[in-house]
């Protein structure tokens, strides 16, 4: 058996692995662990569950020393970009200090670690991206990403880097929405919302992601990979077909520029990422988005 720490369990990517580690085709050949900060939000784990909060090198040390992980999977991290622009200090303990000690503490295991990043790394002038380009962040939690890569890329352990995009789906107790979520209980709730036309991203199905992060783990493949969907949307076609799907009032939705929000970090106005490497080399098949609001509708009635 392949034993799995997956970090950030609690979270939206993190609650997918655990699910698909439960799956018959990955339950007969991967033991799993999961980690987060604070209590278990999936209770269907319980008996798989440590609380670690990553930032202290000593319990890091600790937990990697008990499992002793043949494959760790790193989703955990400060994820809400504006919050790492005015909290730096937080961000870089959570985003690259994690890295650090995670992979410090699994040297003597050698374990293959797999490390989340994000198409934030980029400054959105040339997208769509390939695995090859030049990485340019505009913003503190994309500086903080794009260090930790560094840190990944020069270790001596055996490892993958997952570059994602705008992921969207349904968790359980979720620390945070995402644009489907948002965009869903905003029109079923009458509420007028403006959503942004220029900018373009590749939205990922959490599914979809967790897929690729296993085909990564079984094949123990190394090197950069872009695992996301593969059909450029801006924010405001994600919301109008959103609201489509789910036979919802369009005519709430009203199309605005990005320069109308007055945020504390600057967003990359086109990512997307080309994912032809992760589908020759790994078999890598997202689902549309319209099939990907599919998956998410046929969660939120189960
Ligand atoms: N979501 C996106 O659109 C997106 C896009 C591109 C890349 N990514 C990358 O994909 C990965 C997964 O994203 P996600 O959306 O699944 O994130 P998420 O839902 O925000 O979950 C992140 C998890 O990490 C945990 N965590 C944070 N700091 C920790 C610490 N010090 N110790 C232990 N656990 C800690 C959080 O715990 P709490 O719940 O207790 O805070 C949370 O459960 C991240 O690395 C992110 O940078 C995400």
């Amino acid at each position: 058996m392949q034993k799995v720490l997956v970090t950030g369990s609690n979270g939206l990517l993190g609650q997918k692995l655990i699910r698909l580690l439960q799956t018959p085709l990955y339950a007969n050949q991967f033991d799993y662990l999961g980690i987060s900060r604070g209590e278990n939000r999936l209770p269907r784990l319980t008996k798989n569950y440590h609380p670690v909060d990553l930032t202290n090198l000593q319990a890091v040390k600790a937990a990697i020393e008990v499992y002793q992980p043949h494959i760790i999977i790193h989703t955990a991290a400060m994820t809400q970009v504006d919050d790492c622009e005015m909290n730096r200090e937080a961000c870089w303990q959570q985003n690259v200090k994690a890295v650090e000690y995670l992979l410090q503490a699994a040297q003597p295991y050698q374990s293959h670690f797999i490390h989340l990043s994000t198409d934030f790394i980029f400054d959105g002038k040339t997208g769509m991206y390939d695995e090859q380009a030049t990485p340019n962040p505009i913003s503190y939690y994309g500086e903080s990403k794009l260090a930790a890569e560094k840190i990944v890329n020069h270790s001596p352990l055996p490892w993958a880097i997952v570059r994602t995009v705008l992921v969207y789906g349904v968790a359980e107790a979720m620390s945070r929405t995402n644009i489907v979520l948002w965009v869903k209980q905003s029109l079923e709730a009458g509420k007028a919302i403006k959503v942004v036309n220029d900018q373009w991203r590749t939205p990922t199905l959490a599914e979809d992601l967790a897929q690729g992060c296993m085909l990564i783990a079984s094949q123990k493949a190394k090197g950069i990979f872009n695992i996301s969907g593969q059909e450029l949307l801006t924010p405001y076609d994600i919301a109008l077909a959103t609201a489509h799907f789910f036979q919802l009032d369009a005519s709430l939705i009203e199309k605005v520029d990005g320069s109308l929000f007055k945020q504390p970090a600057q967003r990359p106005p086109k990512t997307g990422f080309n994912i032809e490497k992760a589908v020759q080399l790994l078999g890598y098949r997202p689902h549309s988005f319209q099939e990907g609001l599919g998956v998410l509708k046929t969660q939120l009635v189960s």
